[in-house]
């Protein structure tokens, strides 16, 4: 059974950063934690594979964009990917034994946790990078629509 309290996170152009790598991987990777948060119980082990390669492969990019361009808080940012990845294998492992409420408590705080990741670590890179290759802010043009994490609150 699902018992999900938050609602499934969903993309929304309020997390636009204005990079369009960065934004199509978290567009990404917003849809995979929607997945893991709506999952039936039998589907749980797949959609967490899902996060957990999705997530890998997008914070060894960042990892990559912040060592190659010395990235000033370049430490903070990858020891938050690494404490995530850490989280999300221990509770794979949980879950191969059955945990499936730790699961569950996962995707809810990923769901929260990703947006607030997005607009402070995330939009900070995305802001050096761009200063760093057009001397100037990213311009982002948004539609208004809100995320599931601003409907909520
Ligand atoms: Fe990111
Ligand atoms: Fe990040």
């Amino acid at each position: 059974m699902n018992s999900t309290i938050s609602p499934p996170l969903a993309w929304s152009d309020s997390l636009l950063l204005g990079n369009i790598g960065i934004d199509d991987e978290h567009a990404v990777l917003a849809e995979c934690i929607g997945r893991l948060q709506s999952a039936r119980d039998e589907d749980l082990a797949l959609a967490l594979d899902e996060v957990l390669a999705h997530a890998a492969k997008h914070f060894a990019a960042e990892n990559a964009l912040m060592l190659d361009t010395a990235f000033p808080p370049r430490d903070c940012h990858i020891k938050e990917h690494e404490a995530v990845l850490s989280s999300l294998g221990g509770v794979k492992r949980r879950l191969t034994h059955g945990d499936v409420e730790v699961a569950r408590r996962l995707a809810d705080e990923l769901a929260s946790w990703f947006p607030a990741h997005v607009q402070h670590l995330d939009s900070a890179l995305s802001h050096w990078l761009c200063k760093l290759r057009y001397g100037a802010k990213p311009l982002v043009l948004r539609m208004g629509r809100k995320s599931t994490a601003e409907s909520a609150s």
